[in-house]
């Protein structure tokens, strides 16, 4: 089993960031100087994916431009001798070969992944969700795909909670821990809250599903806001196999929320090369 593909769920209102994304897609929000779903894809790239399916809706057609190779862009770069912007701006459409998918109404992320089984084509598939920006030694996906391909089985991200978090977050119940980052999951429950969760062990928007996923998706009852969620479609498939989780190694940012995008963006301009120690002394000023 390889795992070569990925859907990129973007096809929702992006209410936490309005009136923002009123009339903008929340994906193309940018963090310095590339969109979310840029970082998204970049990591799915670097963990080895080669196809990448964006699952869209109506007002999203800036993602499909944001990977199409743009001309009359490149001609005016190459004109202007801007050489370093022009490979940045050309390597967009090379990171994966992207397929586009339309969601026609928002019945929540398993629904919107359950849109990609036609792109899965029976094959393994990774899921990364755009809201979450990480910054790992080894790409969080690579992380999961490696124990994906040793246990030939679900993998899913897995990162310490507060009790804010399990309002936020799914969260899972461990059946056994096998190592100091692998947990074999017994049950899952899609943001329980703090006196209902089975643990502090909250799913952060990576996964690699065997296919049999979506099987598992389309026998998930919807919850009560009318929605599949794949947390709940998770622990249906544990009905059938195995489905482990893995504690990643490395920093994750929550840019589905205003002050995690905020943490997000000045964690990263600080390791930013062209700025970094200039922002470092403008956010010792402003805190004097
Ligand atoms: C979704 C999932 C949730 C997961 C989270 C990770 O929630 O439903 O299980 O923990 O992504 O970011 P959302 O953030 O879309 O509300």
């Amino acid at each position: 089993m390889s795992a070569r593909k990925a859907i990129i769920p973007a096809a929702g209102f992006g209410t936490r960031f309005l009136p923002a994304t009123k009339a903008m897609p929340k994906e193309m929000i940018p963090v310095i100087d590339k969109p979310l779903i840029q970082y998204t894809a970049e990591e799915a790239a670097a963990s080895g994916i080669s196809e990448i399916a964006v699952i869209t809706s109506r007002g999203k057609a800036a993602l499909e431009d944001h990977f199409d190779r743009s001309p009359e862009l490149e001609e005016f770069l190459q004109a202007k001798g801007k050489t370093g912007l022009l490979e940045e701006v050309r390597k967009l459409s090379t990171l994966a070969n992207f397929t586009f998918i339309r969601q026609p109404e928002m019945l929540g992320l398993g629904h919107a992944i359950l849109m990609g089984e036609k792109f899965a084509a029976g094959e393994p598939v990774a899921v990364l969700t755009p809201d979450d920006i990480y910054d790992c030694p080894v790409p969080c996906t690579r992380q999961l795909i490696d124990v994906f391909l040793e246990k030939k089985a679900t993998v899913i991200v897995l990162g310490r909670v507060d009790k804010e978090g399990t309002k936020k977050y799914g969260i899972v119940k461990v059946k056994r821990q096998l190592s100091d980052r692998l947990f074999e999951i017994a049950d899952t429950a899609e943001k329980p809250g703090p006196e209902r969760a089975f643990s502090d062990l909250g799913i952060l928007g990576r996964y690699v599903f065997t296919p049999e996923i979506f099987g598992a998706i389309k026998r998930t009852p919807v919850d009560s806001r009318g929605e599949i969620q794949i947390t709940d479609a998770i622990k249906v498939l544990l009905a059938d196999q195995p489905v482990y989780g893995y504690l990643f190694e490395g920093k994750r940012y929550d840019c589905g929320n205003k002050l995690g995008f905020l943490e997000g963006t000045i964690a990263l301009a600080l390791k930013h090369p062209e700025f970094s120690s200039e922002l470092r002394d403008l956010i010792n000023q402003m805190l004097s």
